[in-house]
């Protein structure tokens, strides 16, 4: 496997990070996860959008954002991959001699990491839809950061392995905030909920890419969080992210919801989604 580390192309196995690279030591770095459909990488420009807000968020200054692209199909190019990628970015502030939890005194150098690798659809979940739990957020105050610093959701989904679920919903005050890894969306009365942009959900592209769909075929939708005691008043869930799209959640903890079956409005926005994937 070749990816891209400090300005190379290199085999992973020769790769070798500092253990005095931030990232290492403090998590001090931001992330992107990019896919291809037809071999194009999807939405590039808001991945990117997002990775510059990340990036502006801890001020790391990346002088190089505009060679990222060019990397990644280099990258698939290299890899032989004829399918679908899946695109990994990783950015951090880089490494200095002393560990100091402030920024170090010396202008450090970020260091960037790209790989890619074949993505494997999982057409079983999105036509069958899948079970999730709920979890307590425990996460830090700024979700809305791309950050690498992933340790609470994590936990949250080993929980969610170990119930066999395929996602955590985390709860915050009682309001549903966002997967450990998606977007959370609930239906009633034929209008799509999510959590408002802010600080508490990451404002995934996908999440963007249906509302943009309710938007243009007339299908209301409100930006308003969810109260998790209001759950059972729902009648449709899914969630949405770069590799799951538009997956229905047919479980919650131990309510099935509609005996298993998928809501109309989940499947009428898959199926818009899957002629925009189909055409990209
Ligand atoms: N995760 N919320 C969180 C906390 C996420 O980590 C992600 C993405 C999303 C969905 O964003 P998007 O639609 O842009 O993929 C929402 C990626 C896939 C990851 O962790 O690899």
């Amino acid at each position: 496997m070749i990816c891209f580390f400090d300005g190379q192309f290199l085999e992973l196995s020769d790769i070798k990070v500092s253990p005095l690279d931030r990232g290492f030591l403090f998590a001090d770095g931001v992330y992107e996860s990019i896919r291809t459909y037809n071999g194009k990488l999807f939405r590039y420009e808001d991945h990117l959008e997002r990775l510059k807000r990340s990036l502006k968020a801890i001020q790391i200054d990346f002088k190089k954002i505009n060679s990222l692209e060019k990397i990644i199909y280099e990258l698939i190019k290299k890899n032989n991959i004829e399918s679908e990628s899946l695109a990994y970015l990783q950015i951090t502030r880089g490494s200095a001699i002393q560990r100091t939890h402030h920024f170090p005194a010396e202008q450090t150098s970020p260091t960037l990491f790209i790989s890619v690798k074949e993505l494997i659809e999982n057409i079983e979940e999105k036509e069958n839809g899948v079970k999730v739990i709920l979890q307590e957020d425990i996460r830090w105050l700024r979700c809305d950061i791309k950050s690498v610093s992933l340790l609470p959701v994590v936990l949250a989904n080993q929980k969610a392995k170990e119930e066999n679920a395929v996602e955590a919903i985390l709860v915050r005050d009682d309001i549903i905030t966002e997967g450990t890894h998606t977007n959370f969306f609930a239906v009633i009365n034929e209008t799509v909920y999510t959590a408002p942009k802010s600080r508490l959900i990451l404002e995934g592209i996908t999440r963007k890419v249906v509302l943009e769909f309710c938007e243009k075929f007339k299908i209301d939708y409100k930006e308003e969080f969810i109260n998790k005691d209001d759950l059972k008043s729902y009648n449709e869930f899914f969630i949405t992210s770069t590799t799951k799209e538009i997956t229905p959640v047919t479980t919650i903890d131990y309510w099935a919801i509609n005996k298993g079956e998928i809501g109309k409005i989940t499947k009428s926005l898959q199926g818009v989604f899957q002629k925009v994937a189909e055409d990209y």
